[in-house]
């Protein structure tokens, strides 16, 4: 069963952890206020903002607008969670996801296909159940949209610009039933790191590494 929490980007406090010994350990599960530091000493303004505007071969990333709220809903409301979401509460999350991106520097982006520009999901940084310093590759497309390889695509954009920033590891959680999301991960070089568990049962952490980040080791 697919719950909310697996999809909503930052809204992950309070999960339980069940460290294998040994474990490399991901970053402290507890999402903090912007401006807060970061375990290993980084603030949000350590790092570039990340780029608000990325092209693919086949497609255009840009920051949300509230012109989006009519398919943000759409795409919410195909979540089988039951929830029904109106625009305007897509319209409240686009607006916070303009301030999470003013105060990290850090957000989505709206995928749109060239060339006409039609939207097809979302991708982009989130906090998450990680930190601003590692954070999560968060990607989820409206359901006609899936199968052509565009969250792959997008999240291979992503990934660059988030080490554009200075960022030297991100993070894919996921749960074991997901498995398209599982193999985006698994194409964009994730490998997985380890499990851990919070109320709605298992969630796989994946890590990335900067190519550059592993050739100083
Ligand atoms: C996850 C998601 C974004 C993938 O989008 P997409 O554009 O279809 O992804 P891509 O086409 O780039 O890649 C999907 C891969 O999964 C594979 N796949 C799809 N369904 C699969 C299944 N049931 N079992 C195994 N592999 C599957 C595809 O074949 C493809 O791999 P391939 O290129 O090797 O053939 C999309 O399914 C989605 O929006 N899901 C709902 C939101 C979500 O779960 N987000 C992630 C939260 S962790």
């Amino acid at each position: 069963m697919r719950s909310r929490s697996d999809l909503s980007p930052g809204a992950h406090v309070g999960s339980a952890w069940h460290d294998e010994p040994g474990d490399e350990l991901p970053p402290d599960p507890v999402v903090r206020e912007p401006g807060v530091t970061e375990p290993g000493g980084a603030e949000p303004g350590s790092f570039a903002p990340l780029a608000l505007h990325l092209a693919t071969e086949r497609l255009v990333l840009t920051a949300q607008t509230d012109d989006d709220a009519a398919w943000m809903a759409e795409l919410l409301t195909a979540r089988d969670d039951g929830r029904t979401w109106t625009t305007d509460d897509a319209l409240d999350k686009i607006a916070t996801m303009r301030q999470t991106i003013a105060s990290l520097g850090i957000g989505v982006l709206v995928l749109r296909r060239r060339p006409a520009g039609e939207p097809l999901g979302y991708c982009g940084l989130v906090v998450g159940r990680s930190t601003v310093a590692e954070p999560e590759v968060a990607y989820e497309l409206l359901p006609w949209a899936h199968g052509h390889g565009y969250a792959t695509e997008a999240a291979r954009a992503v990934v660059d610009a988030a080490f554009a920033t200075g960022r030297t590891r991100l993070w894919a959680t996921i749960r074991p039933w997901n498995a398209p999301s599982l193999r985006v991960a698994q194409k964009l070089g994730f490998r997985a790191q380890r499990v851990a568990t919070d109320d709605d049962g298992a969630v796989i952490w994946h890590v990335l590494d900067a190519p550059e980040a592993g050739r100083r080791l």
